[in-house]
């Protein structure tokens, strides 16, 4: 696999997030317009925790959105994850999920917690993905934000580990 790293998202990252957003599933679903898109990510980057992974020459082929305190103000909440389609199925979403959780342990200064995140009914690969990855369904809401689709909440009790990423 090519050489990804993972750092914090710049200003400049996100014209390239808003694309591979807007191109996938999620995008068309949630955000119908460009400038919704860029508007949630430009919020995003002042006020979550917003990384990107990037290539050898630097430029965006995924993202992860996350906030430490995002569930019940106490808990990480995963709020989106987005590797770029022509990227997809090489490992970048699984490092990227593991950022959020270790990255996540660390601003709460904890060595164990339990993650939270919502996956919607149409996503079954993605569902598959965190199901494998150690997050259990523990509940469904249906309609919580567009009327025809439901959300399924997931959870995993995450420990910290040495030498992540
Ligand atoms: C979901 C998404 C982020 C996954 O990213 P990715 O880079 O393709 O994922 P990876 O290549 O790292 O695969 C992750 C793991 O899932 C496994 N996996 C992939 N497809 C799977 C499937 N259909 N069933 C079960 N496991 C699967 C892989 O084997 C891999 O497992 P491993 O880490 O044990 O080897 C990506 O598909 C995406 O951006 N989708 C569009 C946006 C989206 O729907 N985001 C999620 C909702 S917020």
């Amino acid at each position: 696999m090519e050489q990804i790293r993972i750092r914090a998202a710049q200003q400049a990252d996100l014209d390239a997030c808003c694309e591979m957003l807007a191109e996938s599933r999620l995008g068309e679903v949630y955000y119908p317009s460009r400038k919704m898109i860029a508007d949630a990510l430009e919020k995003a980057v002042s006020q979550d925790s917003f990384l990107v992974a990037v290539n050898s020459a630097d430029e965006p082929v995924g993202f992860i959105w996350y906030q430490a305190r995002g569930m019940f103000h106490s808990f990480p909440y995963l709020h989106m994850i987005v590797v770029r389609s022509d990227q997809q199925h090489t490992g970048i979403g699984r490092k990227l999920m593991q950022t959020y959780e270790q990255d996540s342990l660390r601003l709460l200064g904890a060595l164990r917690t339990k993650a939270y995140l919502l996956v919607a009914d149409f996503n079954d690969r993605a569902f598959e993905i965190y199901r494998k990855n150690g997050y259990e369904l523990i509940n469904q809401f249906d309609g919580l934000f567009r009327r025809n689709v439901n959300e399924r909440l997931m959870v995993k009790t995450i420990t910290r580990q040495a030498n992540t990423q």
